[in-house]
């Protein structure tokens, strides 16, 4: 068997990629002005289907753009799943706001129905707000994130956030490219339902940039004013006048030129994910100790693949890393349970011992669109031995 390395998540640059780099460098519009930041942001808008989007420099930094643009403060409280990348919370700690940890559900991402017992049993409403009893904070926003690829529950959510008067940024960093199923959101790419959306273009998402990072809204002076904010709120370009304080956030032109010929991509890598999961589920439907995780829709992106022990044992788990990282396969556990992480410790969480079920029981599995057929019999031969 070769022993090439085979790594979990690679960019594909086989399109438009260098031609567009190349005419950024050649006209000289290397930074954060220029016709492809533009384009891109114009590109990625009809894609799906809003009027407007906002290119930045990452992920985080849009997820941080929309709780400013919200006005989630120091003293607020933000609803956020403990089964995600460290960067959601991130992003609520940049504005001093206490992020509280839910559990997930089985398919990965938020619970909605401790959520609701969280609003309905330990909150009030106070002059239209929503208040938690305990510290008197204002709950502010929920940040449901579509793990994996797959899909929150946003019908619930949104009539959550209705209800108790709070704001749903669509942490969709990872779900680029999946439309929803369900009730009033069917048709709708994930990312757009809530007040805000955000997407992720670093180097192992569906499409990149290298890094970088799009907000989307269907408020269009939402849009606008995180636009403002990632360009250091400049108000006036001559005499540098500004109203508020901003960010460096703005996407460069090289960044957008690569986003631009990597979208042209996007349904073709759509097509190779979902060819690859169902050619995973294929190779390792017999194994006998583990399978392949499943989404629960169908519209999803398929942008990483689980393989899910039968039982949850954390002890077996880091042995299959280490036999699969040994033998040049590139796995790793999923995210740390950030409830669990030193710097949220003294933060609430709820009982989370589904994610710690998930947690002890879950690797993931090379997912690069270039996976060839021969790199993907090796990672199940492997699997299937160990
Ligand atoms: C769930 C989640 N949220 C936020 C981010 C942050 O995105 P970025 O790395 O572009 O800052 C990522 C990806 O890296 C992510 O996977």
């Amino acid at each position: 068997m070769s022993d090439e390395l085979i790594c979990l998540s690679i960019p594909n640059f086989k399109g438009n990629e260098k031609r567009y780099v190349d005419e950024a460098i050649e006209a000289e519009w290397v930074s954060t002005a220029g016709a492809y930041i533009g384009q891109f942001e114009k590109n990625m808008a009809a894609k799906l289907g809003v009027a407007d989007a906002c290119a930045c420099q990452s992920g985080t930094a849009g997820l941080h753009l929309c709780l400013r643009h919200f006005n989630v403060n120091a003293g607020d409280i933000v609803l956020v799943p403990t089964l995600t990348f460290i960067a959601t919370i991130n992003a609520v700690m940049y504005q001093g706001a206490d992020p509280v940890f839910f559990d997930c559900t089985d398919n990965l991402c938020i619970d909605p129905s401790q959520i609701e017992a969280y609003l309905s049993e330990e909150c009030r409403e106070e002059d239209g707000k929503t208040v938690e009893i305990s510290s008197g904070k204002t709950v502010k926003a929920i940040i449901p994130v579509h793990v994996f690829g797959d899909h929150c529950d946003m019908v619930r959510l949104m009539e959550l956030a209705e209800k108790y008067h709070l704001y749903v940024i669509e942490d969709a960093t990872e779900s680029l490219g999946g439309v929803f199923e369900q009730g009033q959101y069917a048709g709708m790419h994930t990312g757009t339902v809530g007040h805000a959306g955000v997407f992720s273009f670093n180097g192992n998402k569906i499409i990149t940039t290298g890094g970088g990072g799009m907000v989307v809204s269907r408020d269009q002076a939402a849009v606008d004013h995180m636009r403002y904010l990632s360009q250091q709120a400049k108000d006036d370009v001559l005499y540098f006048v500004h109203e508020e304080f901003g960010y460096n956030y703005r996407m460069t032109n090289l960044q957008a030129a690569l986003g631009l010929a990597q979208l042209e991509e996007l349904d073709q890598f759509l097509e190779i994910k979902r060819k690859n999961f169902e050619r995973y589920c294929e190779l390792l439907r017999d194994c006998s100790y583990g399978k392949i995780h499943p989404f629960k829709y169908k519209n999803v992106n398929y942008w990483f693949y689980s393989f899910k022990l039968n039982e949850p044992d954390a002890e077996k788990r880091d042995r299959l890393i280490k036999y699969l990282n040994d033998n040049r396969i590139q796995v790793r556990p999923i995210w740390k349970l950030n409830h669990t992480q030193t710097p949220f410790k003294g933060y609430r969480a709820m009982d989370c011992s589904n994610a710690q079920y998930f947690y002890d029981s879950i690797i993931n599995i090379p997912c690069s669109t270039n996976l060839t057929e021969e790199q993907m019999d090796r990672v199940c031969a492997l699997i299937t031995a160990f």
